[in-house]
């Protein structure tokens, strides 16, 4: 992803998935249109992190944008141009695998709107957050995120999680993590949890995913810092990368209109599996409410880095 942000803003998005053909490119754009979902029962099953078609037309309807896809399979692919949701054209193109979105002059005929942006700087470290936390959620994917000419993050896409929080947050918190690992029935608890050597005055650093989607969590956050509290100064909260692996059907994704927080069916569960899970708990050894049971894997090294009072229970 290539931004510029100024009165002409333009971002450029390219990719080399799959991508798709010429007949394929006018239904993308319509409102509400997905290839997402199939049959109703998908919708208790999608694992992708959209499905309401409403990204490429509301983008449409704003700036000018012009579309570059081509599949693998195809020896030519499609280009696109749309302005304030009026096609201008579309025509066959020589172009490379994959898709290349190019988004200029956003709320260009919006100009109540676009009032409302906030400085370039400020709009590109919100581009920059997301480019991170779309990194953390697939270490398996690789990512460049270039801005004003400047490339300011890039992941290898080797499927490190490890070595995606290096490139995200530097070598002095990749040199302070915690493995973690739990599984039990149908929770997945995989990431990284940071020595308490390195906080934040807020809650930046807790990173949650959930089934791959980043999100917030009063719940997640509160279990953790709990496990935290005797480890870490007051007002300091702790570093993780949390990817919690959960069946559909036991959350509930559409409590938020960006699915940004969502409901847990078991709560409590996923609160006693995060607070036993995480260092503190090890040191509160076996816990009459069975807190961490499970086949939890605790970090080698915990017992030195951090004052347990008790044998692991993990
Ligand atoms: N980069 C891409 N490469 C190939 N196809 C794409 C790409 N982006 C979008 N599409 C196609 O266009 C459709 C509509 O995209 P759009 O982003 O509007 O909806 P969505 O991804 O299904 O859901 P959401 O609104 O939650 O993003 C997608 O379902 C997909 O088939
Ligand atoms: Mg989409």
């Amino acid at each position: 992803m290539d931004i510029k942000l100024s009165s002409n803003s333009e971002t450029r998005t390219t990719d080399n998935a799959p991508g798709g053909t010429l007949d394929e490119v006018r239904s993308a754009f319509l409102r509400h249109s997905t290839s997402k979902i199939q049959s109703v029962e998908d919708l208790a099953h999608i694992s992708s992190l959209g499905f309401r078609g409403e990204a490429l037309s509301s983008i449409a309807a704003v700036t000018r944008t012009e579309l570059i896809t081509k599949p693998q399979d195809q020896e030519l692919g499609a280009k696109y141009v749309i302005e304030g949701g009026k096609e201008v054209s579309l025509e066959e193109t020589g172009a490379p695998n994959g898709t290349t979105f190019l988004i200029r002059q956003l709320f260009y005929n919006v100009p109540a709107r676009r009032k409302f942006l906030k400085t370039p700087m400020t709009e590109a470290g919100h581009v920059q957050d997301l480019l991170m936390r779309l990194s953390l959620s697939h270490p398996e994917v690789a990512f460049q995120f270039i801005n004003n000419g400047q490339e300011k993050l890039r992941t290898s896409g080797n499927g490190s999680l490890k070595d995606v929080i290096y490139n995200v947050y530097g070598r002095d918190v990749a040199a302070n993590l915690l493995e973690m690992e739990f599984e039990k029935g149908g929770l997945k608890i995989s990431g990284y949890l940071g020595k308490p050597v390195i906080t934040r005055g807020n809650r930046n650093f807790e990173n949650f995913f959930v089934n791959g989607r980043y999100v917030k969590s009063p719940m997640i956050s509160k279990s953790l810092e709990d496990a935290y509290r005797d480890f870490v100064m007051q007002h300091k909260f702790p570093f993780a990368v949390l990817h919690f692996h959960i069946s559909g059907e036991e959350i509930d994704v559409n409590v938020h209109p960006t699915k940004m927080e969502l409901r847990f069916q078991k709560q409590q569960e996923v609160y006693n599996t995060v607070y036993g899970c995480t260092p503190h708990a090890a040191g509160a050894g076996a816990d009459p409410q069975g807190r961490g049971a499970g086949s939890c894997r605790c970090p080698e090294d915990l017992g030195k880095s951090l004052p347990l009072k008790a044998e692991s229970s993990c």
